[in-house]
């Protein structure tokens, strides 16, 4: 692969807002999502049959009545699916063996001429367990599994100085602990794919249709578990309906399909998750418990910050939350220790939900921070001030852009901060007891490395860009054509873009904020390439491919974003209940390619946010090792009842030793230290102090 340094871009189309180009199609209905894509033949429909047991073995499985319904076609389970070549992912392997991991995993695959008759036919196949004792809850007591990193490839732990004898010293010790529950992603669109898979010819074999975040990632994963080459599998995803992390790696209902379309000579299959079996199957944020001591002088200056994180993984597959990473960077103090422990549960596999990590962590390193604010008489902006890092206090690197402060205070000015009473409780509105609270907001800004582009020219002055990048729903179709156009300084509108297809120059998944930075670069890299190359009237048809080559100047730098989060909460002095009726965010994430897309990232991060802080808590019962809030009527999201007074600005600036693109991620970092901005604001409004997410009426009630 030519690998190209990627030269700053100048804005042209950069900076401005265009209306997404994808607009139309989706608004009137003519965007295929997944299972809506045409496909060569009438395809068959999946459904699957989950485990009712959380730990144990199937011990017989019987399909007579369900094969012997009208319509149903075939079931698959651990004794006839296909056999897979490589097992060690324990999530994707299924229908291998007789194992089952928890409840709610795949048991087996019911086909059927229609999406009804395989939903009876599922309800049909009698399936008998060996149970086994099971462990599905977490507490301090059982988190005591130290992994080797915690995600995506991060020291689990980090000892700097004497962190007890620092505590010991401090004039003031906050030392309490914080919880966030379960959530469950919940985009729009379920996970669904439609696969076929046909081995008579050259070329592709396994044929997806999938709603991922990255179709790159679906093929690394799937190919060598079915002993085929990369170049055998091809995923396209168009369009996607959201995923906020649940759709960056693939999970078992994939394999099934895959499995499925294995057997029936080269029908294509087609399975829905249904948005109860989500809850069950497609991936979670893990709860956790955080125990957070500050000390500090008497005046606020940090001495010592300890964070240790409880969490869980499954004992299937691994996966650990980086939830204390934030707190290695966030704020100066000499002694410093973080630490990570997970209980291994018989569950399903947690994975990425919008700013793993940063959002659970954030939520107790803000909510402390606010506390040590108060038991040091400081407003909180203050002592924010007080505590800012020279340089990282994680690599000793120095920061790139690190403006904190600036957003603190561009948003204590918009928000009226000024004024606000020192005390909790001072102020109310009827029935209504008022206060307000900040707290910070920060995301790393990672460049993916397995990013290239594929720029050719076409009659007319056109131009085609082509790389395999996946747009989720967050504006990827009009920012990366905004980007080409730059590039090649041309009008967007002689643009081409063909993204979602692993057919096209490979890319990195939508997810860790990092598309268009990684993508970006590359599409930046093979227009300046194609331009040395070319010139600017190149003959249509010429064509030029390359990746961009690793800038060793932001080697030197910590790389991150940053931000401020204010909230006004109302708390009802009989009831409890929580209104938000005002939240600001104000950030500093490098050049905004496009004004409003990213508006509604930062609208979309602290509506999630605030959403998190009052509603989002999926109750997983540990008797039964399942999660029993499997809708969203007893899963709530806020709905639009619940935004109100949601605004978002961004600094006027760009970061060239980010991206040649000069703008840094904006996909999570909204969703990071809001619900701590509202668990704050409640505070200063009644006097009580909630260190658990949600925040619901009966916290607030004696
Ligand atoms: Mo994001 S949770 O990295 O898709």
């Amino acid at each position: 692969m030519t690998e190209q340094a990627a030269a700053p871009l100048q804005p042209r189309s950069m900076g401005t807002s265009t209306i997404r180009l994808d607009g139309r199609l989706k608004v009137s209905g003519a965007a295929p999502y997944a299972v809506e894509h045409p496909a060569d033949a009438p395809p068959l429909h999946a459904w699957l049959v989950q485990s009712t047991v959380a730990r144990g073995r199937v011990s017989a499985l019987d399909a007579q009545q369900a094969l012997a319904h009208p319509g149903v076609v075939s079931v698959l389970d651990h004794t006839n699916a296909p056999r897979l070549e490589d097992t060690s992912n324990g999530e994707l392997a299924i229908l291998q063996d007789a194992r089952v991991g928890f409840r709610g995993q795949i048991v087996a695959v019911v086909l059927a001429e229609t999406l009804e008759t395989a939903r009876e036919g599922a309800a049909l196949v009698r399936v008998t367990y060996q149970a086994e004792e099971h462990a599905a809850e977490l507490r301090v007591d059982n988190a005591t599994y130290r992994p080797d990193s915690v995600n995506p490839d991060m020291d689990t732990d980090t000892d700097e100085g004497d962190v007890e004898a620092a505590l010991a010293g401090a004039d003031v010790v906050v030392d309490e602990t914080y919880r966030t529950p379960y959530e469950h992603n919940s985009p729009m669109e379920p996970h669904a794919l439609v696969a076929t898979w046909d081995d008579a010819g050259e070329g592709t074999v396994l044929d997806l249709v999938d709603s991922t975040q990255g179709v790159h990632g679906v093929v690394s994963a799937l190919a060598p578990m079915l002993g085929l080459e990369p170049g055998q599998v091809r995923v396209r995803a168009p369009h996607v309906g959201g995923g906020f992390g649940s759709k960056g790696e693939p999970h078992s209902h994939e394999m099934a399909a895959a499995l499925a379309a294995r057997t029936t000579g080269g029908r294509p299959v087609s399975l829905a998750v249904t948005r109860q079996q989500m809850f069950a199957l497609t991936g979670y944020r893990t709860a956790t418990i955080s125990r957070f001591r500050l000390g500090a002088r008497s005046d606020g200056t940090l001495l010592a910050i300890d964070h240790q994180v409880f969490e869980q993984t499954s004992a299937i597959r691994e996966y650990a939350e980086q939830t204390a990473s934030p707190t290695r960077m966030m704020y100066a103090a000499p002694d410093r220790r973080t630490s990570h422990r997970l209980a291994v549960l018989d569950v399903a596999v947690p994975s990425w939900m919008r700013a793993p990590g940063e959002m659970p962590g954030m939520f107790a390193h803000e909510t402390a921070m606010d506390e040590l604010a108060v038991a040091c008489g400081v407003d909180p902006i203050v002592l924010r001030e007080l505590n800012e890092p020279a340089t990282d206090p994680e690599t000793g690197k120095p920061f790139n852009n690190r403006r904190l402060l600036d957003c603190l205070h561009r948003g204590a000015q918009r928000f009226g901060w000024s004024g606000r009473p020192a005390g909790a409780r001072a102020s109310a509105d009827g029935e209504w007891w008022v206060g307000t609270g900040v707290a910070s907001a920060t995301y790393p800004m990672m460049v993916q490395p397995g990013n290239s582009a594929r720029v050719r020219s076409l009659d007319g002055g056109r131009y085609s860009v082509a790389i395999g990048a996946v747009d989720i729903g967050t504006g990827a179709w009009t920012v990366l054509t905004q980007i080409a156009a730059d590039a090649l300084d041309v009008d967007p509108a002689a643009i081409e873009l063909e993204i979602g297809d692993s057919s096209l120059p490979a890319a990195t998944v939508a997810g860790g904020s990092s598309g268009t930075s990684s993508w970006g670069g590359a599409i930046v890299a093979a227009s300046q390439l194609f331009r040395n190359d070319h010139g600017d009237s190149p003959d249509p048809g010429v064509e030029t491919t390359a990746s961009a080559a690793e800038d060793p100047v932001a080697e030197e730098y910590a790389l991150h974003s940053f931000g401020a989060v204010f909230a006004e909460a109302r708390v009802h002095r009989y009831t409890g209940e929580v209104r938000v009726p005002r939240l600001l965010g104000v950030y500093s994430v490098g050049r905004v390619i496009n004004p409003l897309t990213a508006r509604s990232q930062f609208l979309g991060g602290l509506t999630m946010g605030l959403s998190a802080a009052l509603f989002e808590e999926s109750y997983r019962d540990a008797r039964f090792g399942h999660i029993v809030t499997q809708d969203l009527a007893t899963y709530h999201v806020a709905t639009h009842a619940d935004v109100t007074g949601v605004e978002a600005e961004w600094l006027d600036e760009e970061d060239y030793v980010a991206t040649p693109m000069g703008s840094r991620g904006i996909g999570e970092i909204g969703i990071v230290g809001t619900s701590a901005a509202v668990a704050n604001a409640t505070y200063h409004a009644t006097g009580l102090r909630v260190r658990e997410l949600p925040l619901t009426a009966d916290r607030f009630l004696p």
